[in-house]
């Protein structure tokens, strides 16, 4: 089976590191990152680490690490399509092999899709306003969540009835097959019958529609606290999910000034209903270069409005980025007595909401809010602190411009001279970058004093090579901007070791398909201890501070004489052989 990077994405997505590991390991927090007993060998103290930023684990005592497929593989002893499989059920994900076709003969057009997604919505919103079989359903929106039936009409809400059967009766009525429901993902195929069913049964429906009208896709939500809570329409010949957005067919009428981005269905239906056309969300995944692209045609401004719950700033740390590297004015927006955009309007009304927007922040003062509500900064100790925190987060900007005006800014906000500011970011990168020095001759030390390497067996006599090689890829996975640039800049042929060739290969091969790297991308390629190998490649470098393009660039010229090194001692060793040759002959 081939899993195209979209469904491995979503798998990825819906089954954050933290929570897999925590149904196994009791995990407890410390910074950023959690720790605890690792599954995979017995230790007194906790040195198994989740890094929630790259969504990876890595065990500094055994060595085990990788993503939260391989942790499956690992725990459940799985091979690799099993644990995907695993993981895909259990957070309500369709695998494609269900949807192939069975015969693989005449293919089923996008049109006909879209024609047959019609069909269904005007079944699912009969389903809503029958008198019996919508009742319980009706009553959910316009009591629970509180939504009119103007908006109900408006977003053209559904239902689809607890029945296995009456959506694919309606349709093959209408006089479409079964391989059609099948691939237009409305029906599963039962894997006992080889049946058709129906794939959203007793849950809300939401249909996603594309600018030009088109219905392409549903997500399906259900009334409890069940699981999954929403069931999506995975790629179909009509649909991507990494290239639409929800409500953008109502948002582009509305979004010269500004567009604001949710994550949920119902956030973006209350900001509707509340005024705010301009809403949109991403459709179950994190956003993704290609979202951040089409932002860029429709608006100049995005007010990112996730959720305020620390998965929720993740996301939007990632979606600052994305949107800001297409040229977005990017602001985010502060909710402080709300979980989501939803719950703050109903608690706060339309206009707390309007100035919520107006008060939103880029970046940076987003940063400087945070740190001035944590601390009092009329007290001197506090203010210290405060100050300590933005400094840290400066000198972890890549650029000196950058640096330069967020400590100028930060110095008309505390009122202290802007120099003071940027010595102490100074000092603080000066100290991040000796202290990686540190780590690194102490690893060095450990690696040269001899325990053999089964996964990279070159690396004990190369053993410079081998660690500068580790560096780069670890650089290259950590990051997008180096990835870019390691990709443009070295070849398969500048490694020394066989191993970190073959990483090299992968991780641009990757690249160049897809735009992008993850470990659920090249995972299929090598064996468990390999991705733990190559996950401590990139836990290592998230440890350290200093990881811009000036400490790749230096790490790719030591690689290149490290190089330059062992071709000139395998030159010298083929003369030595000719020689040896010459004098036999
Ligand atoms: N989502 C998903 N599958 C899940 C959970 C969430 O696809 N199992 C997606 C949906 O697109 C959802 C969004 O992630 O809209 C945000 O999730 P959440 O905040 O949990 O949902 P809301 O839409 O806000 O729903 P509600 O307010 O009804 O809880
Ligand atoms: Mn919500």
């Amino acid at each position: 089976m081939n899993l195209s990077p979209e469904i491995i994405d979503e798998i990825k997505f819906r089954n954050n590191i933290e929570t897999v590991v925590s149904s196994y390991v009791t995990l407890k927090r410390a910074g950023s990152n959690f720790n605890g007993s690792c599954p995979f060998h017995s230790e007194k103290t906790p040195s198994f680490t989740v890094f929630p930023s790259t969504q990876s684990f890595y065990c500094f005592g055994c060595g085990a690490g990788g993503d939260a497929i391989t942790f499956v593989m690992r725990m459940e002893n799985l091979d690799y399509i099993s644990a995907v499989r695993l993981l895909a059920e259990r957070s309500g994900v369709k695998l494609p092999e269900e949807q192939i076709r069975s015969d693989g003969k005449n293919e089923i057009s996008r049109q006909r899709i879209l024609n047959m997604n019609k069909d269904a919505l005007d079944f699912f919103k009969k389903s809503l306003f029958d008198d019996k079989t919508g009742e319980i359903a009706r009553s959910y929106l316009l009591e629970k969540r509180k939504l009119s039936m103007e908006i109900i009409n408006h977003f053209q809400l559904g239902f689809a009835p607890n029945s296995f059967g009456a959506l694919h009766d309606y349709l093959k009525k209408l006089g479409y097959s079964d391989e059609e429901m099948i691939v237009g993902f409305l029906c599963g195929k039962s894997s006992k019958t080889g049946n058709a069913f129906d794939y959203f049964r007793n849950r809300i429906i939401f249909p996603i529609i594309d600018v030009t009208g088109n219905v392409v896709a549903f997500g399906g939500r259900v009334m409890d606290d069940s699981t999954p809570k929403y069931l999506n329409t995975s790629d179909t010949p009509a649909f991507k999910k990494s290239k639409n957005l929800f409500a953008l067919n109502f948002a582009k009428n509305n979004c010269e000034k500004m567009l604001i981005l949710c994550e949920g269905y119902m956030d973006v239906i209350s900001l509707h209903a509340s005024g705010f056309e301009n809403a949109v969300a991403t459709l179950g995944t994190a956003i993704t270069s290609e979202q951040a692209r089409i932002f860029s045609r429709y608006t100049k401004k995005v007010v990112i409005s996730y959720d305020s719950d620390e998965a929720g700033q993740r996301a939007a740390d990632k979606a600052f980025k994305l949107l800001q590297e297409v040229g977005i004015d990017v602001r985010i927006i502060k909710m402080d007595n709300a979980k989501d955009p939803d719950e703050y309007i109903k608690k706060n009304g339309a206009n707390k909401f309007a100035s919520l927007l107006e008060a939103s922040k880029p970046r940076f003062e987003f940063e400087c809010d945070r740190a001035f509500a944590k601390y009092n900064i009329n007290n001197i100790e506090e203010k210290v602190k405060a100050s300590r925190e933005l400094c840290y987060f400066i000198a972890n900007c890549p650029s000196d411009v950058e640096r330069e005006l967020y400590c100028r800014k930060l110095s008309t906000l505390i009122d202290i001279p802007a120099n003071s500011i940027l010595s102490d970011v100074n000092t603080i990168i000066k100290k991040n970058s000796s202290k990686n020095k540190k780590t690194e001759v102490s690893e060095l030390y450990r690696q040269s004093s001899g325990i053999g390497d089964r996964i990279n067996p070159e690396s004990s006599y190369n053993i410079k090579a081998s660690k500068t090689e580790e560096a780069i890829l670890g650089l290259m996975m950590l990051k997008s901007e180096l990835l870019k640039i390691c990709v443009e800049k070295l070849q398969f042929d500048d490694f020394v070791t066989a191993f970190s060739k073959k990483v090299f290969e992968k991780i641009s091969n990757a690249y160049r398909e897809y735009g992008k790297f993850d470990l659920g991308l090249i995972e299929g390629d090598f064996s468990l201890d390999e991705i733990s190998r190559i996950t401590k490649m990139l836990s290592e470098r998230g440890r350290l501070n200093c990881n811009d393009e000036q400490v790749l660039n230096e790490y790719i010229r030591v690689l290149l004489s490290e190089k330059q090194k062992s071709t000139d001692s395998d030159t010298f060793e083929s003369i030595l052989d000719a020689i040896k040759k010459r004098k036999n002959n």
